[in-house]
């Protein structure tokens, strides 16, 4: 039995903007992930394809699960493009660390942990693109109108530099980032942040802009690893998703907290209201220091 991976993402510049054109740098989480593998049943009484994700409760023979569920969407659609005429007498497990609706991306790992199990099983070989052009047929589903960032992160697992409509670009790091990651503990919807910030456009629009220059810079800053200057500019990222009203106190309270206690900078990761926040520290030493400082600012978990 192979077990299929895929990371969780961290959008380190443009969210939001990114649904507007500018560009959005994201890179890809490995503390946290999803596995998808088919399980053979060793009990004779067991028969069919079902799908077991104790994550969304599901344990369900798929001809059970509701045909709007993404994952029989994304099943059906696998059926027809790698052409295979009956689904495997077998458990598709999916397995996942990522904590849902947080603006970790765990909505497109799980479509492409998936996504690469299907491939393997039925020798697809179906490329990175691929994967990452069905996953977005998902988020598509997940999101309303996603901007394409989340599939192609998780999919090619490399740090991107993306604009919607034109192809991304990967960007090799060549020094590791020491990134902390704290969850406030509110889900929130993407769908539902991205259409407030539709909704008020016209006021925003100097704010968009403006995410999308601090992008480029940070493009700049993480090429040249100057990490005062990312956090610096991360920290301005956040203050301008503070104006489009996409943050919340519980966030804020999580970037001042990782300031005050030695990150460099710190930014809201994701659709925002809720979620999580990173913070960049500037070396693996001060790590513990500023996740404990998390903590007693109501984190409900960090991840290093
Ligand atoms: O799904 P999240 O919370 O990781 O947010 C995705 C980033 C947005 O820019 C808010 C939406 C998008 O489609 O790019």
């Amino acid at each position: 039995m192979s077990i299929s991976y895929a990371p969780a993402k961290a959008i380190l510049f443009g969210e939001h903007a990114v649904v507007y054109g500018e560009p959005a740098i994201a890179i890809p989480i490995h503390s946290v992930e999803t596995q998808a593998s088919f399980v053979s049943y060793d009990n004779s009484d067991q028969n069919g394809f079902k799908i077991i994700s104790p994550n969304i409760n599901m344990n369900t023979s798929f001809e059970n699960i509701p045909i709007e569920h993404p994952l029989k969407k994304l099943c059906l659609l696998l059926q027809d493009i790698i052409q295979f005429k009956h689904f495997p007498e077998k458990a598709l497990v999916i397995n996942s660390t990522i904590p849902i609706a947080s603006g970790l991306g765990s909505s497109a790992a799980s479509s492409v942990a998936v996504i690469k199990a299907f491939s393997e099983e039925y020798n697809a070989n179906l490329t990175t693109q691929g994967i990452s052009d069905i996953a977005f047929e998902i988020e598509r589903i997940y999101h309303g109108h996603p901007s394409g960032i989340d599939n192609t992160v998780v999919s090619y697992n490399q740090p991107v530099y993306f604009k919607k409509g034109s192809p991304f670009s990967k960007i090799d790091l060549h020094h590791q980032l020491n990134l902390i990651i704290a969850y406030t503990g509110i889900h929130s919807k993407t769908s539902d942040s991205v259409e407030e910030v539709r909704k008020h456009f016209d006021e925003y629009k100097e704010f968009i802009h403006d995410i999308g220059l601090i992008t480029d810079e940070g493009k700049s800053a993480l090429l040249d690893n100057n990490i005062q200057n990312l956090g610096n500019l991360m920290y301005k990222n956040h203050m301008l998703l503070q104006k489009i009203d996409v943050s919340c106190s519980e966030l804020d309270r999580l970037v001042e907290a990782a300031i005050a206690h030695g990150a460099v900078g710190a930014k809201l990761t994701g659709s925002g209201r809720g979620g999580n926040i990173i913070a960049l520290s500037p070396s693996k030493e001060k790590n513990a220091e500023i996740a404990d400082a998390l903590l007693n600012a109501g984190a409900k978990f960090v991840l290093c």
